[in-house]
């Protein structure tokens, strides 16, 4: 894709594109599954080739057929009635956007949005993504392969206060908390309450309660709440910007309107220098 330019007329996109994914995501439900697209778009990123990544690469059959990907076609088909009322926004934009739509309307903090991510038509291989079978050593493997931290591994899980599993996409059911539509911290309460009838939790989610390191973000976060919101939000934003420096699209909208002002600056200067040079010479020739 060609250099993507942010300028005021794209921010302004952005702005409408926002508004429109608060009203879909509230008429739909939909916060939970928007939220699973964001994180399964950016998810595939490895720091070491630099591939993979929130890149909007999720969209091609051939990524969106992967079985970790099950059901988010439905979130994909979403997103494409804002993307028709907003062609300029890249999908991996839009994508990532839902998901920090999906956590601001459910309640949760607000994650900061910095626009500019490039398409790519490139998709990973299958088995990216964590296998919710596994333990704690392939949690580890998955997310520090993104170039993310123990830390960032407890405090995204917690985007598990949102939807449920679905026996045809994941084989497993059920919801991991009693307000699956409200993002709070409660997913970190019930894991650490243990099984709870008509409650889920993975074999993923209960690695968090047998590793030492994890379990001490888990009692933090049940025990304060406003830390699981400040560190969730910056896991968040991490996850969404992997790979993409907001440098390397080029934010001109500022710099063109300081440049336009500055030329008329200087014509209305010149202009009134020229004039008042005319005035004098016409005063002495009287
Ligand atoms: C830590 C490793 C993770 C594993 C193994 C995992 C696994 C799963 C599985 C199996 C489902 C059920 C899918 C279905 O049946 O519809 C699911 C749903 C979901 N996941 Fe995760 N996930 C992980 C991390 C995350 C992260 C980092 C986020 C976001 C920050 C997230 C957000 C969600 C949401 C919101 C749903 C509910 C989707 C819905 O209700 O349609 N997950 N996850």
């Amino acid at each position: 894709m060609a250099l993507l330019v942010v300028d005021t007329e794209y921010m302004k996109e952005i702005d409408k594109a926002r508004r429109d994914l608060r009203a879909l995501i509230a008429y739909k439900n939909c916060a939970p599954i928007m939220l699973r697209l964001a994180w399964h778009d950016a998810g595939t990123y490895d720091v070491n080739t630099k591939t993979g990544g929130p890149n909007g690469s999720i969209r091609n059959e051939e990524e969106y057929s992967h079985g970790s990907n099950n059901g988010l076609k439905i979130a994909l088909d979403f997103c494409e009635e804002v993307k028709a009322k907003h062609p300029k926004i890249t999908y991996a934009d839009l994508y990532q956007l839902a998901g920090v739509v999906a956590v601001e309307v459910t309640g949760g903090p607000t994650v900061d949005f910095v626009p500019g991510r490039k398409d790519s038509k490139i998709s990973p291989k299958e088995g990216r993504l964590p296998d919710a079978k596994q333990g704690a050593p392939h949690l580890r493997d998955i997310f520090y392969r993104m170039g993310l931290s123990d830390k960032d591994i407890v405090a995204l899980s917690g985007g598990h206060t949102l939807g449920r599993c679905h026996p045809e996409r994941s084989g497993f059911e059920g919801p991991w908390t009693r307000d699956p539509l409200k993002f709070d911290n409660s997913y970190f309460v019930e894991l650490l309450n243990g099984e709870s009838e008509g409650l889920l939790q993975l074999p993923t989610d209960k690695a968090l309660l047998e590793d030492p390191e994890f379990r001490r973000y888990v009692e933090l976060y049940v025990k304060d709440e406003d830390a699981f919101f400040r560190d969730y939000a910056a896991s968040h934003k991490k996850l969404s910007e992997l790979g993409f420096s907001p440098s390397s699209s080029k934010l001109i909208a500022n710099d063109c309107t300081v440049l336009a002002q500055g030329a008329v600056g200087v014509a209305v200067a010149a202009a009134v220098v020229i004039l008042g040079y005319f005035y004098e010479v016409r005063k002495r020739m009287k």
